[in-house]
């Protein structure tokens, strides 16, 4: 084992709030722009862990709004870091609502990040330990971002 990996759980986050009336429009539902900040904080910190520096994000892949969210639900989101390269890391985060009396669950969203660590002296991009994916959820998740990693260098340089 590379001595300066990391397991993929060492940097999963669990992060949840309460959605609050200045979250959401007038009928209650909350703003696109605020569940994009929730997915951006819980993926920084699972980026941060792993990194163990100041990380930035680079780009959010994809993002789909799946189901509702609205004011009073208790959100959660869940963010590992799926596969790291040299100085980015690709990260995935699930979010989901919850009821705060039935304790009802509902998928709100997905999405895939990746973040770039930088050195704190010059603030230019800085290697990331490698991911040692050891469940089979895990290995899943390394595999699949590692296609997603080749799909998103072909598209950078088809716009070169
Ligand atoms: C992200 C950033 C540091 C990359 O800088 P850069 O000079 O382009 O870096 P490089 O070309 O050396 O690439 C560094 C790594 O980032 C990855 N990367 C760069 N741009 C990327 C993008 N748009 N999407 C995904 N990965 C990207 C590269 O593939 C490379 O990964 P690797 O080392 O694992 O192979 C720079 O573009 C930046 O500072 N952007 C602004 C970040 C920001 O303000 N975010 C919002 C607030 S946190």
């Amino acid at each position: 084992m590379n001595p300066t990996s990391k397991r993929a759980s060492e940097s999963t986050a669990i992060l949840s709030h309460f959605l609050l009336p200045e979250d959401a429009n007038p009928a209650g539902n909350i703003h696109g722009g605020v569940i994009v900040k929730h997915i951006d904080s819980a993926a920084g910190v699972a980026a941060f862990r792993h990194a163990r520096c100041n990380v930035v994000t680079a780009s959010i892949d994809r993002l789909d709004f799946i189901r509702p969210a609205f004011v009073g639900n208790l959100l959660t989101l869940k963010a590992g870091v799926n596969l790291a390269g040299r100085t980015s890391m690709e990260v995935g985060v699930k979010m989901w609502s919850e009821d705060r009396s039935s304790g009802e669950r509902r998928h709100v969203s997905s999405a895939y990040l990746t973040f770039v660590s930088l050195d704190p002296a010059t603030g230019t991009p800085c290697p990331v330990p490698p991911v040692i994916a050891e469940t089979d959820d895990e290995k899943r998740r390394y595999r699949a971002a590692e296609a997603r990693r080749a799909a998103r260098k072909r598209r950078a340089e088809g716009e070169d």
